[in-house]
C-alpha cells in the first residue's frame, strides 16, 4: 500500500474545522505583537525571502506578507489541503502574487525553496506534533540559505498552563491536553528538543526568551487559554480519554473562575528561539 499523501492524511489533532480556524485567528491577534517583535530582532526586513513552517490557514503568512512587501516573497507549507487553500484563496483576494501555499508533509517532503534558499524560516506551534523533530529541522536547514534566520515559538513549560493558585480540575485539563497531543505522536515540551537538533544541524542560537503570560477574566488575552479549555475539554471526553464528570468539573471551574475579576490564569509557556543557518 502506498504511503498517504499530504492532501489524504488525517488532519492534526486539533482539527481544520472552523472552530479551530477561529481560534487559531484569535490566537494570532494575541501573539501578534510578541511575534513581529520577534520577527524584528531576527532581521527580517522587506525584500526577503521567508517559508511560513506549517502555516495553519495563514494568519502569520499575511503579515509577513506585508512585512517583506511585493519584491519578497513568502511560501507557506502545510499538511492541511484545507488550511493550503485559504492561505491561497486569502493571498488572492488580497492580490498578493508574492504569497503561495503548497501542501506537504515536513515528515516526507522537502520544502520546496522555488527560485532560491530563504532568508528566514517562521515556526511556530508545529514541532510539538510532529514525530520527528529532526526531520523538521533538517527540512528547514535546507531550504535556508547560508547565514539565514529561523525563528521558532514552541512550549517549553506548557505546566505554568493554569489557574493560580491552582485548582484541581484545570490542573488536570492541562495534564489531560499533553496526554492527548502525546498519544498522537507528538511532544508539547519540545522547544529543549528544538534547540538541541538546531545545534546538531550546525545553527548558531542567538537568542532565546521564554514567554509566559498572565491574564484576568476581563482581558482579551484570557480568552486564548480559557478558549482552548472550553472547546478542547468536550473533544477530550468525546474521544472517550476522560469522563463526563471530569469534564463538568473542568468547565464548572472555568465559570467559577470567570464569575471573580481576580481570578489570574497562566498561559503555557512558550519558548521563542532566534537561529542562523551554517551550510558547509
Ligand atoms: C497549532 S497549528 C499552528 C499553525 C500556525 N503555525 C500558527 O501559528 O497559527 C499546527 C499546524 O501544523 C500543521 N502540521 C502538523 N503536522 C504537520 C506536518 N507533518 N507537515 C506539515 N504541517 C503540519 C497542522 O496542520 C497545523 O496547521
Amino acid at each position: 500500500m502506498s504511503r498517504p499523501t499530504a492532501s489524504t492524511k488525517p488532519d492534526y489533532v486539533l482539527g481544520t474545522h472552523d472552530a479551530e480556524h477561529a481560534r487559531l485567528g484569535k490566537q494570532h491577534s494575541l501573539w501578534r505583537e510578541l511575534v513581529h517583535d520577534g520577527w524584528k530582532r531576527a532581521g527580517i526586513v522587506a525584500g526577503n525571502r521567508v517559508v511560513d513552517v506549517g502555516s495553519g490557514p495563514g494568519f502569520a503568512t499575511m503579515d509577513l506578507a506585508e512585512i517583506v512587501g511585493k519584491n519578497g516573497r513568502v511560501v507557506a507549507v502545510e499538511i492541511s489541503s484545507k488550511f493550503v487553500q485559504e492561505v491561497n484563496d486569502q493571498a488572492k483576494a488580497r492580490g498578493l502574487n508574492h504569497v503561495s501555499g503548497h501542501i506537504l508533509d515536513l515528515m516526507h517532503d522537502e520544502i520546496p525553496t522555488l527560485d532560491g534558499p530563504f532568508d528566514a524560516a517562521w515556526c511556530r506551534w508545529v514541532c510539538m506534533f510532529v514525530p520527528k523533530v529532526s526531520t523538521l529541522v533538517n527540512r528547514i536547514h535546507h531550504s535556508l540559505r547560508d547565514g539565514g534566520v529561523a525563528v521558532f515559538h514552541e512550549y517549553v513549560q506548557y505546566e505554568t498552563y493554569g489557574l493560580q493558585p491552582p485548582s484541581e480540575g484545570i490542573t488536570s485539563f492541562t495534564q489531560a491536553a499533553m496526554r492527548s497531543f502525546s498519544d498522537r505522536g507528538g511532544e508539547t515540551n519540545i522547544a529543549g528538543r528544538v534547540l538541541r537538533e538546531l545545534r546538531q544541524h550546525g545553527f548558531e542560537i542567538l537568542s532565546v526568551k521564554p514567554i509566559v503570560r498572565s491574564a484576568r477574566p476581563a482581558e482579551d488575552l484570557w480568552q486564548w487559554p480559557a478558549g482552548f479549555i472550553r472547546t478542547y475539554t468536550p473533544r477530550l471526553v468525546e474521544s472517550g480519554q476522560e469522563s463526563e464528570a471530569w469534564g463538568k468539573k473542568v468547565l464548572d471551574e472555568l465559570n467559577l473562575a470567570e464569575q471573580d475579576p481576580q481570578s489570574i490564569m497562566l498561559t503555557p509557556t512558550v519558548l521563542e528561539i532566534i537561529a542562523r543557518n551554517r551550510r558547509e
